[in-house]
């Protein structure tokens, strides 16, 4: 047997990726909260279904009480950096309006990271929105741009100096997809229409938010910040691969969904590039064009999502992303499971594809482990469990997984070792 050590470049960065509504406990004042399905259930018929069909976030891992303790783990499993964001609804609860408190609680936060000299990447909308911007009609409302760009810039102004790299809205093409596309996360929607809207909208507000941002940072800190956003990748295949046709739906496909907000949004508008990989999607042409977005079922590996498990996807999205020429961050990649095993072997072979796309030029300088605790997945509640820590939800003990620790002596080493 040969034994290999794959050598990760040197400060490469070695972290893990949350977001607030996931992991925070109810704000109470955002628009995946039951207060606000309850409020809004007469002017905003989707609330009533959402009452049915959305799960209730509840204490999530409670960290925002706890935020020092998940800390501290970060520590113990020696991530160098760590994504997270701001619940926008908490520090702006009623519009126009800054809350005092929810902002120093995010300041103690971010000190709390930098103290630890743990990196920070800042997410400024992570799905989640502000209750009374939701009940303005959100991203379909135009004037959502304004009002994120106004949050954008007062963020700046106040943590421009403990922040990192700056992520102004993550996922984009799912935030869409799921909310407005296929109608199972909020607001519900199925209209190609309003996807089309609010993408851009989202594309017009990640491009101000992005000048804001470097002005904002430049005149009051003196420094040039980093700003991106976190793009959702999918490895797209087709089965046939001689045929002109198929391989134009491919192109298309992947043009459009991979590549998509940053034409849209414009490619000087981003210091760098942030991909959440997760799964492939291998194209089916059905007529002249359109085919299906799909697997067909081969009975392949997959996730407690129903996800396929297909490594060499990461390898693919990011060689063709390389094409920019500018830093690449995995700021999302990970596995639902309960099987510890399949955890360290989903990292091991994510890294292996990684270390390759490295090798062959592409200039990767950070991996996310998504995710830190295991936490709220959206419409699926509770049961997907991402995590590398377990939370108990009645004690809200944190115990940390057989993976954490595979995960930790790769950081460790800034590698992994390879057998064949
Ligand atoms: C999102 C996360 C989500 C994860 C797993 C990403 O699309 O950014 O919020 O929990 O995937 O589904």
């Amino acid at each position: 047997m040969i034994k290999k050590f794959l050598k990760f470049p040197d400060n490469f960065f070695w972290g893990t990726a949350t977001s607030a509504h996931q992991i925070e406990g109810d704000c109470g004042v955002n628009d995946w909260s039951p207060n606000f399905f309850i409020k809004y259930k007469n002017q905003l018929p989707w609330c009533q279904d959402a009452l049915a069909k959305i799960p209730a976030v509840g204490l999530a891992c409670d960290h925002y009480n706890r935020y020092e303790e998940d800390f501290a783990l970060l520590q113990k499993i020696n991530n160098n950096t760590y994504r997270l964001s701001l619940e926008w609804a908490r520090i702006e609860p009623v519009k126009g309006v800054w809350d005092k408190d929810a902002l120093e609680h995010y300041r103690q936060m971010l000190i709390s990271l930098k103290n630890k000299n743990i990196k920070i990447f800042l997410t400024l909308h992570h799905f989640t929105n502000p209750a009374w911007l939701a009940a303005e009609g959100g991203w379909l409302n135009p004037k959502a741009v304004k009002y994120f760009c106004r949050y954008a810039k007062f963020i700046a102004e106040e943590f421009g100096n403990l922040v990192d790299f700056w992520l102004t809205v993550n996922e984009p093409g799912s935030y869409v997809f799921c909310g407005y596309l296929q109608g199972f996360w909020v607001p519900l929607q199925k209209s190609w229409w309003q996807g089309l809207r609010v993408f851009c909208h989202l594309a017009r507000a990640h491009r101000r938010a992005y000048r804001l941002i470097h002005q904002t940072v430049k005149n009051k800190f003196g420094k040039e910040p980093l700003v991106g956003f976190a793009n959702d990748v999918q490895a797209y295949a087709n089965y046939v691969k001689h045929r002109f046709l198929d391989q134009l739906h491919v192109y298309l496909v992947y043009k459009i969904s991979n590549h998509g907000f940053y034409i849209l949004s414009g490619k000087k508008s981003h210091d760098f590039l942030a991909l959440n990989y997760y799964f492939p999607v291998r194209l089916e042409r059905r007529g002249l064009l359109f085919g299906q977005l799909g697997n067909i079922d081969e009975d392949r590996r997959t996730t407690e999502t129903n996800w396929l498990i297909h490594p060499h996807g990461i390898y693919e999205v990011l060689m063709d992303l390389s094409v920019y020429k500018k830093p690449i961050y995995i700021t999302e990649n990970g596995i639902a499971t309960n099987d510890e095993d399949l955890r360290e072997r989903f990292i091991h072979e994510h890294l292996e594809e990684t270390y390759y796309a490295i090798k062959a030029g592409a200039d990767v300088r950070g991996y996310f482990y998504w995710s830190l605790l295991d936490n709220y997945e959206w419409a699926e509640g509770y049961r997907p469990k991402f995590g590398l820590i377990a939370v108990d939800p009645k004690t809200q003990e944190r115990q940390l997984k057989k993976s954490a620790f595979y995960y930790t002596q790769i950081i460790k080493e800034n590698g992994l070792w390879l057998d064949y």
